[in-house]
Order: C-alpha cells, then structure tokens, then sequence
C-alpha cells in the first residue's frame, strides 16, 4: 500500500470508529491476558449516566403497631397485612415513586379512595404485586438488591423503556419480500440491520435462544438442529438489545473463545439467564393479565400492552441504580411473596371463546400460530390440551362445548404442522364457581 492510501484508509477506519464512540475509551480486563475479556466503557457515558441513577431518599419509618389496614379500609386485596400507618406510608412512597406530578389521585377517586373504576389502580394493585414476586422469588436475578416501582418508573407514571409488539410486515403488492423485520433501523437492535423485535418471540414467548445446533444433522425428535439463519439473526438482535440496555459489551457474559459454551462465560451470564426468565414471568404473568383494564390509547398497534425489557429496569447500568438497593430496604413490604397469586397462564397459550361458540377467532389463530412455532423449535415438546366450560347452565352442554372447543385447538395446530401424535386431549373440565370469560378457553400446556 503507498503512504497515501495506509493515511486514507487510517482516516477512514477511524471515521468508522468515531461514528461508535469517541476515544478516549477505559478498559477493565476480566479475564486471562490475550483472550479479549476485556470491559470497554466510555467515562463519558458513565458520568452522563450518573445522575439518571439516583434514588430519592427514603420516608421515615413508622412504627408497624395498631390495626392492620385490612380492618381499617375497605378494599385493601395486597397490603391487608400492614399497619394502617405503615399502608399510607408506602402509598406516600408510591406516589413519590410512579406519579409525584399527579399526585393520589393519579390512582384515585378522590370521593372514594376504595372505588377501583381508576384503570391506574388496578393497575398499580397488579404492579405491587409483580414488584412482590419479582423481590421474594428472583433472587437469582435481582438479590437482596431488588427492585421498587422507582427502579422501572423514575417518577414517571410509564416507565421510558418499554416495547410493544410490532405489527407484521406490510407486504403491499408483494414486490418486497419477507424482510422477517430486519433492514428497519430500531434503537432496539443498535439501529443494525436485524430484526426489530426479538422481543416477542424471547422475552414474551420461550422460544430457543440458539445459534448453534446442538447435533450435526437434523435428526428424529429431540436431537433435531432446527437453528435457522433467522433464528441467528433473532438471538444476535436479543443480544444487542441485553448488551445496550445493561450498557456493557457482549464479553460481559460470553468468552469470545466460543460464546455458546457455558463453562468458560463469566458468571454474570447465569444472572442473564434467569434475567431473561424473570422478565417473560413479568411479562405473561403480570403485565399482559392487565391488558384489558388499559384504555386504546395506552396500548400497542396490535392491542398489546406496554412490556418489560432488560432496559426497563437497567436502562443503561449494568446493576440498576448502580446496585443501590436503598428504598427496597427501607420498603421490606415490598419483599413479601404476593398474597394473591396471579393465576399461572398457560405455558405455550390460552384460547378464549365467545359465548356457545367453538370457532377460533383472531386472536385465538395468532395464540395457535405462537404455540406451533414453540413446537416446531424444540421437537421434544408433546403438550397437553384441555378445554374448560363455565358451570352456568346445563352441564353436558358445556362439557361437549368444551370438547368441541379442545377438538377446535387440536385441528388448528395440527393444519399448523404439528404432529397428532404430540397433542394429547384432555377431559373437559369444569371452572369451579366461574362465570368469567377466560372459563370458556382452551389451554395449551407441556404435556406432563
Ligand atoms: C400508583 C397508584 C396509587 C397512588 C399514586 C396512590 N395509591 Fe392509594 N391505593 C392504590 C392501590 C393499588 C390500593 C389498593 C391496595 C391493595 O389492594 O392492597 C390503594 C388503596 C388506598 C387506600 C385504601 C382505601 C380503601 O378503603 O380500600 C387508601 C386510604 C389510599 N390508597 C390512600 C392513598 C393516598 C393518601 C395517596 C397519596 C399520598 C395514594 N393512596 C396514592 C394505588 C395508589
Ligand atoms: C419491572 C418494571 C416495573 C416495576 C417494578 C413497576 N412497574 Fe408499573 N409499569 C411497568 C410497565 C411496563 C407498565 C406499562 C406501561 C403503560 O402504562 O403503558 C407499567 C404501568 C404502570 C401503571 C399504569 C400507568 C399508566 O398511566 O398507564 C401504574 C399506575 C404503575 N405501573 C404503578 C406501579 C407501582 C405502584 C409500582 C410499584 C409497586 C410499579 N408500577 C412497579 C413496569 C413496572
Ligand atoms: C448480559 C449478558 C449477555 C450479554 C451482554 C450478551 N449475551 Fe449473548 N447470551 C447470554 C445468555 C444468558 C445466553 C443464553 C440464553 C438462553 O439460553 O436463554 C446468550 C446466548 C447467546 C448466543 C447463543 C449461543 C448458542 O448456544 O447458540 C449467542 C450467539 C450470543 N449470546 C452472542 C452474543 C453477542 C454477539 C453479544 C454482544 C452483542 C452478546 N451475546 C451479549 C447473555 C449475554
Ligand atoms: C425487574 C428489574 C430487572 C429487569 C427487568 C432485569 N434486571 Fe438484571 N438486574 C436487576 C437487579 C436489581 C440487579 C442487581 C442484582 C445485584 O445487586 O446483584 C440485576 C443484575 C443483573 C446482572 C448482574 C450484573 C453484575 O455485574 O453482577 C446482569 C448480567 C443482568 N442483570 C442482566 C439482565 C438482562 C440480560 C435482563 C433482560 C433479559 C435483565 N437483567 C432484566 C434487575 C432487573
């Protein structure tokens, strides 16, 4: 290479790198000379990063003596067991937390403080109760650290970062084809051509986070490689996603040595592990329940509600807050396994019916089409179907709708490519006592 084309291409190579970041850059080596584990951060970015990680201080305790809250109100389901001052201390605290603009009424009907027709306190009552689970059962991910509202919200009543489901691809005429969300530059995926929504399918759904098959050749069931190119392209835009909401790169949690391999990563992958479980428990169990109390306008193109990410708590630091787990220690109500266990959904969906109806609707067709694609990816998996009927009216009428309802589920999956032989069909059941809408559903569960 002559002088000027070595200057030309430092200066372009270094155009490149400026459109990353600036130098200077610092690096903390983790890991044995010459293998690249290595933490590259920008003390830019860290001291920009600083004051959006702090926490307010803390509210006086208050003695936990006196009537129990339960005795002194009237619709108090979560909290019943703290002493009314304890109750109006976290509900100051709250507000501190999720509306200090709005104030009580934010969550209240100021006539009634008992009236749930507020959407936001039905709400909230779900929050405290993902905010319980989340402290009492993942400690394998958040510790003694633990999370408040503060650590989602930061004072805002929606937390910044949130994401939605994306809509399918317009495919207008069909001159274009299937993009399978890529080349659409999202700030999601580090504005790199990959697919804008690994969300759906990994942080909502369970579907394999894989790139490696894990057998040389595809295979009978269970040592299938079913790991596609877009399957790749999916796990690498969830990894730019865990990378740049943590603010750390991928050798945070992989050996660049073979990042598939578990031995050599560094431990903060195990946290990732169940991080990515802990966020798909917040999402089905927690969030989505709630979908039908949020007005339109709060919602997503496809009806969804706003979900969990890594970025929603973490927004940037690699420990949320930096690891001050201040306000959980001076809030331990918050730790409490939650009172009212939200009902378990169902592992691979529920398909609800309309009144005396068998047909799929929509919705129903889309939770088929999610529950096929879980069964395409892991060919181990044969589930279990049973239909429920409410107990209003006649009860064989309602058993054979229930069976008419499995039967319904059944044959949609297998024209969606599964197997008969991986379905089993259940008996009816009955939904003891309910009237309620999700009686006349359909469950898909892993087979037991
Ligand atoms: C972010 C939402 C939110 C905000 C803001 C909020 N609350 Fe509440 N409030 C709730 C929820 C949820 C419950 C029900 C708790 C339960 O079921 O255990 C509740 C219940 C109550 C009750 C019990 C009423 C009854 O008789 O059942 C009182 C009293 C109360 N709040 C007072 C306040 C006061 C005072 C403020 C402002 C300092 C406030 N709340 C701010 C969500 C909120
Ligand atoms: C893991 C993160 C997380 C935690 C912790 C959390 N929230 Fe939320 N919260 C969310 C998300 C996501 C939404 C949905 C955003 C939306 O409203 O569209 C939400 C929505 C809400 C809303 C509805 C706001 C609106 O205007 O639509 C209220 C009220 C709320 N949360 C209260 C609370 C309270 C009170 C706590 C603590 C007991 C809490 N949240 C803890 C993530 C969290
Ligand atoms: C915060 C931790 C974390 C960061 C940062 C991270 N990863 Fe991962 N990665 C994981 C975890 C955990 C899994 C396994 C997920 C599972 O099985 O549920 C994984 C899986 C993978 C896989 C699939 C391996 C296989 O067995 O097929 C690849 C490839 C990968 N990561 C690449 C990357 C790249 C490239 C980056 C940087 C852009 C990165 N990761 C950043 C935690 C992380
Ligand atoms: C509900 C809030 C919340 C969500 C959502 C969340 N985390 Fe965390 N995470 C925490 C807390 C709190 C800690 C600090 C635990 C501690 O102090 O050891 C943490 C710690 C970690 C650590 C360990 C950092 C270290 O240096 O030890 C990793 C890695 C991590 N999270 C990855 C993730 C990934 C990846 C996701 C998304 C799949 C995620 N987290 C989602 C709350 C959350």
């Amino acid at each position: 290479m002559t002088t000027s084309l070595k200057i030309l291409a430092a200066a372009a190579a270094l155009a490149v790198l400026a459109g990353c970041e600036r130098p200077p850059v610092d690096g903390v080596q983790f890991g044995y000379r010459g293998t690249g584990m290595v933490q590259v951060y920008n003390p830019r970015t860290v001291a920009r990063q600083q004051p959006l990680n702090v926490v307010p201080e803390a509210l006086p305790t208050v003695p936990d003596e006196g009537p129990r809250a339960r005795e002194i109100y009237q619709n108090v389901q979560v909290l019943g067991d703290l002493s009314a001052a304890n109750f109006i201390r976290l509900m100051t605290a709250i507000t501190q937390w999720v509306s200090p603009e709005q104030g009580c009424n934010y969550c209240h009907n100021p006539a009634n403080l008992a009236d749930d027709s507020v959407y936001t306190k039905v709400v909230a009552r779900k929050m405290l109760q993902l905010t319980q689970n989340v402290n009492a059962n993942w400690k394998s991910h958040v510790a003694d650290t633990g999370v408040t509202c503060w650590t989602c919200h930061r004072g805002k009543p929606v937390p910044e970062y949130v994401w939605f489901t994306a809509p399918p691809q317009d495919l207008k005429s069909n001159f274009i084809g299937d993009k399978a969300g890529q080349n659409t530059p999202a700030k999601t995926v580090g504005y790199a051509s990959l697919p804008f929504d690994p969300f759906t399918p990994y942080l909502r759904d369970a579907l394999p986070i894989r790139v490696n098959g894990r057998a040389p050749l595809p295979g009978p069931e269970g040592a299938n490689n079913r790991s596609s190119i877009q399957q790749a392209e999916h796990t690498y835009a969830l990894m730019m996603h865990m990378s740049s909401g943590l603010g750390v790169n991928c050798t945070y949690c992989h050996n660049t040595r073979s990042i598939s391999e578990w031995t050599s990563s560094p431990p903060t992958r195990v946290t990732a592990w169940y991080g990515i479980r802990m966020v798909r428990d917040i999402n089905v169990n927690y969030i989505e329940p709630v979908t039908n109390v949020f007005p339109a306008n709060r919602l997503g193109e496809l009806g969804d509600v706003a979900k969990t990410h890594c970025a929603t708590c973490h927004q940037g630091a690699y420990k949320p807050l930096y690891g001050n787990g201040s306000l959980l220690k001076a809030h331990p109500e918050l730790t409490v396994p939650p009172k009212a266990a939200a009902p378990k959904a169902a592992a691979l969906g529920r398909i609800l019916f309309a009144v005396n109806r068998s047909e799929l609707n929509a919705e129903g067709r889309a939770a088929i089409r999610r529950a096929a694609a879980q069964l395409t990816a892991d060919q181990a998996l044969k589930v279990d179907i049973s239909g429920f009927a409410d107990q209003t009216g006649s009860a064989d009428k309602n058993l054979e709708l229930a069976r008419q309802r499995a039967v319904a589920v059944r044959e949609a999956l297998k024209a969606a490519g599964v197997p008969e032989a991986r379905i089993n069909l259940r008996k009816p059941e009955f939904v003891i006592g309910g009237t309620a809408d999700d009686s006349r559903r359909v469950d898909i569960i892993p087979a037991t």
